[in-house]
């Protein structure tokens, strides 16, 4: 059987009384490709992941998990993927080296592959001169890692990775971003969830954004981009006494300029490339000398906060200071 998708949600919906965690979700994941799920703190991520191994049953709705439905056959899905969730699981009393064996050993696998595998691991996440310390002695960003190469040790095609890098200094994060991209370029499907923009900018091929259960927007960074509102005309000029009669050659083309003195900057919103060509060509044939004419698309962070009405930093305080370390 060819198989295209790695994962799929089909209409997940969870029920916890009278919240609704999670409210008829569906995507896909490529073979070998990353989504990022992206969502503000209590979107329904945690949720959506723990429906999706299995730790938890849906109120409605499935989805399968390299080919194998996560209520017909919840043991063949767990063989298949590996999960990193939002709160390190790794045991504080056993090293480094003891957390890999003990997985390993549970899945099954054989000693001399663990030890072999263990080395690689530790060495691919910089643990290898800690692996023999206990993991009490870990920083957050160490414990982190140690939990990502314990999801790895069974060699698993598809991983689920709550939040990976929620609470990890920027160069730990920058960090994980490369073994994860080494991953992925293995082979591996990845599954992230993130309130980190960037985060799903770096990794993701495909981002779908849920807000209060329900999936709000999805497609490539630059799809999303480009959905939500308009690119701006953007005009540096050289000199700043030539900012007010630069505003007044803008106005005669575009609906509405805004000046921004400081920066010697005009913006207007943008009517397409030929438009910004014919805008440019005027300023040329003027006498006021421009530093840069150009289009701005917008952020991933404004088009959170134009799908969501806030913005993601907004969450994130909470998370900061329960996983700092
Ligand atoms: N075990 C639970 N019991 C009751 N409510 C829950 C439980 N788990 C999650 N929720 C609620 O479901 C919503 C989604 O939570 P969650 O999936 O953890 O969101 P996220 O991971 O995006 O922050 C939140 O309102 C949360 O309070
Ligand atoms: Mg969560």
């Amino acid at each position: 059987m060819t198989r295209s998708f790695a994962i799929e949600a089909e209409g997940l919906v969870k029920h916890f009384g009278d919240t609704v965690a999670v409210d008829g979700v569906s995507f896909v994941v490529p073979e070998g490709s990353v989504l990022g799920l992206l969502g503000p703190n209590g979107a329904g991520k945690t949720t959506t992941v723990r429906m999706m191994t299995t730790l938890t049953r849906p109120t409605a709705g499935t989805g399968r998990v390299a080919g194998h439905d996560i209520l017909g056959d919840p043991a063949a899905v767990r063989r298949s993927m590996g999960l990193t969730g939002q709160a390190a699981t790794v045991d504080e009393l056993l090293t480094g080296r003891e957390n890999l064996r003990l997985i390993g050993s549970l899945y099954g696998l054989d000693p001399a592959y663990i030890r072999r595998a263990s080395d690689e691991l530790l060495e691919r996440f910089s643990l290898a001169d800690a692996g023999d310390r206990t993991a009490k002695t870990y920083s957050g960003g160490m414990r982190r890692r140690l939990d990502l190469a314990v999801s790895l040790i069974a060699t698993p095609p598809v991983l689920f990775l709550d939040e990976p890098t929620t609470g990890l200094d920027p160069r730990s994060r920058v960090e994980l971003w490369e073994v994860l991209r080494e991953l992925v370029a293995d082979g591996t499907t990845l599954l992230l969830t993130t309130q980190y923009l960037e985060e799903a900018d770096q990794l993701a091929d495909n981002i779908v954004v849920i807000d209060r259960g329900t999936v709000i927007a999805e497609g490539t960074p630059l799809q999303l981009k480009d959905q939500s509102g308009a690119a701006a005309l953007v005009v540096t000029v050289s000199r700043p006494e030539d900012l007010e009669i630069a505003e007044q050659m803008l106005r005669d083309h575009v609906a509405e300029v805004h000046a921004d003195r400081g920066a010697r900057q005009l913006t207007a919103p943008a009517e397409g490339l030929g438009h910004m060509t014919r805008i440019a060509g005027l300023f040329a044939e003027s006498r006021i000398e421009l530093d840069d004419i150009g289009l701005k698309r917008p952020s991933l962070d404004d088009v959170f906060l134009h799908l969501t009405g806030h913005r993601a930093e907004d969450d994130l305080a909470d998370d900061q200071t329960e996983e700092a370390s």
